[in-house]
């Protein structure tokens, strides 16, 4: 028998003038963890996609377990062995976890519900994932919501799991548990394609790595012959700076946010808004921290006009904006940079281009007595594509057809060319490339310098550490601590994660 389960041999994919993948090898042997790296757009997905039969290959052949296979649903894939777990879960809320894990087996199966739930139970306890199949999908945290997923593919008998970037809605605990749960895994025979623009954890739980760069393989390494830099430069194909340069804020008096007494109803217990206050000056760049799901959704989300305020007032630029419509907040000067980039960041059936200008779609530059001026507003389109390396075939594509980072460099760049007075990002370089990253922090610190106060939502405890000149904490919806900026550091943070008091130090 070969020593690989895989083989992908010459594939390429066209849509259109874009070849996403171009003769591309790659080889998972069994028992393996193999790291799939590359750009925002190299064409990671798109080659998942087709193993899992979701495309079809323009050319090329894939050989499983040694045989030559045509995967041409996912069906056959799972039949095969092949599981996936996409970023976005596909899992139905309002069903119980053993319902969403027998889901589509089809006709197949004759129902038999205990002993479903018998098999869920024993898979879970084999592999360390805290699945309760009558639980609703509904109830359960993201982290647990991905281990349903991999129970799904357990459940079908696959020996091949493919994650695309899974780690990037967890938390670090959860990020431990999935990774004991691989290790697992590969101990047990199954092999892991893993996703992911965290070069950490491509060292960590990876034994080899394959590097695309817009659509080509550049090279599979041995993970233990490598580097966090060395990983970088072969992806990028130059030195990434990992650390951010920043000057000191200038620290204007000019309030641009105020927050007075806010009370906002949460969509759970922990991330209802208690009594919350907060003030954001021009040219600072205020970072929010705290474990996911302690009310920072739900902050920006009143701020923006998204979720109805109980008690309390926002003002933008000193004018009450509590309880006004999204369109009134915008026009106040406010940017949005949302968590959910599908559906509160983008116009799914609009192209790129008019995604692009969407906040300006009024504008007398793009629209004249509700006639679009194409000329201006291809142009416009063209610079910012240019200036923020958005790769794409087509300008006019509908959005979807760009992959996960390019849309968010998409919604990024409307934003923040916008020059808005007041810019609100959450989680702002979910799912880029470290070049992207790099490029991105120092375009939020050219917005804060151009006079801009600057709300910084982040799960990265690094990213708030570069960019923030102030941090507050929150922690069960209210503000656990506030540092200044000679204040910060990972340990005052952790500690105020917990909802601890520090002793007397803080200065708010
Ligand atoms: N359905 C489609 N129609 C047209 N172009 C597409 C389609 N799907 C992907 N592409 C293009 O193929 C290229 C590769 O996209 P892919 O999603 O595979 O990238 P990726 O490596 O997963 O990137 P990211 O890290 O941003 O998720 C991109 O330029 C994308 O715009
Ligand atoms: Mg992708």
């Amino acid at each position: 028998m070969s020593k690989h389960i895989l083989r992908m041999d010459q594939i390429t994919k066209v849509f259109g003038k874009m070849t996403a993948n171009d003769h591309v090898d790659l080889t998972v042997r069994k028992g393996e963890i193999l790291a799939l790296l590359g750009e925002n757009g190299a064409g990671k997905s798109t080659l998942m996609n087709i193993l899992y039969g979701l495309y079809k290959p323009t050319s090329g052949q894939i050989y499983f377990n040694g045989e030559p296979v045509s995967i041409n649903s996912p069906l056959k894939a799972i039949e095969l062995g092949i599981g996936m777990v996409h970023q976005h879960f596909m899992l139905i809320p309002a069903f119980k976890v053993w319902e969403n894990v027998v889901l589509g087996l089809g006709g197949r199966v004759i129902l038999d519900e205990a002993a479903a739930k018998e098999k869920i139970r024993a898979l879970a306890s084999e592999y360390q994932l805290e699945v309760d199949p009558d639980a609703r999908i509904s109830n359960l945290p993201v982290g647990l919501q991905q281990q349903v997923e991999i129970l799904k593919v357990l459940y079908r008998g696959s020996r091949l799991l493919i994650l695309d970037e899974p780690t990037g809605v967890l938390t670090p605990s959860e990020k431990v548990k999935l990774f004991q749960t691989l290790r697992e895994l590969t101990k047990d025979g199954f092999s892991v394609i893993f996703i992911s623009h965290k070069l950490d954890e491509v060292m960590e739980i990876s034994d080899r790595v394959t590097v695309l760069c817009r659509g080509k393989k550049i090279g599979t390494v041995d993970t233990k012959d490598m580097t966090k830099e060395k990983l970088a430069r072969l992806m990028v194909g130059r030195d990434v700076v990992f650390t951010v340069e920043k000057t000191a804020s200038k620290g204007s008096q000019d309030k641009v946010l105020e927050i007075q007494d806010l009370s906002v109803k949460g969509r759970r217990l922990a991330s209802t808004i208690k009594h919350l206050n907060l003030t954001i000056h021009a040219g600072e760049i205020l970072g929010v921290s705290g474990v996911d799901g302690n009310g920072q959704s739900e902050l920006v989300e009143a701020i923006t006009g998204l979720r109805p305020v109980e008690s309390g007032k926002v003002l933008i630029d000193g004018k009450d904006m509590t309880n006004r419509s999204p369109a009134e907040i915008i026009k106040a000067k406010t940017a949005l940079v949302p968590e959910d980039r599908k559906k509160v960041g983008s116009v799914k059936s609009y192209n790129i281009e008019k995604n692009l200008i969407l906040r300006d779609l009024t504008n007398p530059a793009y629209c004249k007595h509700g006639i679009l001026n194409y000329k201006a507003l291809e142009k416009t389109a063209d610079e910012i594509i240019q200036e923020y390396d958005i790769r794409l075939s087509e300008r006019q594509s509908p959005v979807g057809a760009l992959s996960g980072g390019n849309l968010q460099k998409v919604i990024l760049a409307r934003e923040i060319k916008s020059q808005p007075r007041l810019l609100v990002a959450m989680h702002p370089t979910r799912g880029l490339d470290v070049g992207a990253i790099e490029f991105i922090h120092k375009k939020l610190i050219e917005a804060r310098d151009a006079g801009a106060a600057v709300l910084l939502v982040s799960a990265e405890l690094e990213e708030i550490l570069s960019l923030s000149d102030r941090v507050v904490v929150m922690s069960g919806g209210r503000i656990s601590g506030e540092l200044g900026e000679k204040d910060i550091t990972m340990e005052k943070i952790g500690l105020l994660m917990g909802g601890e008091k520090l002793g007397g130090s803080a200065n708010g």
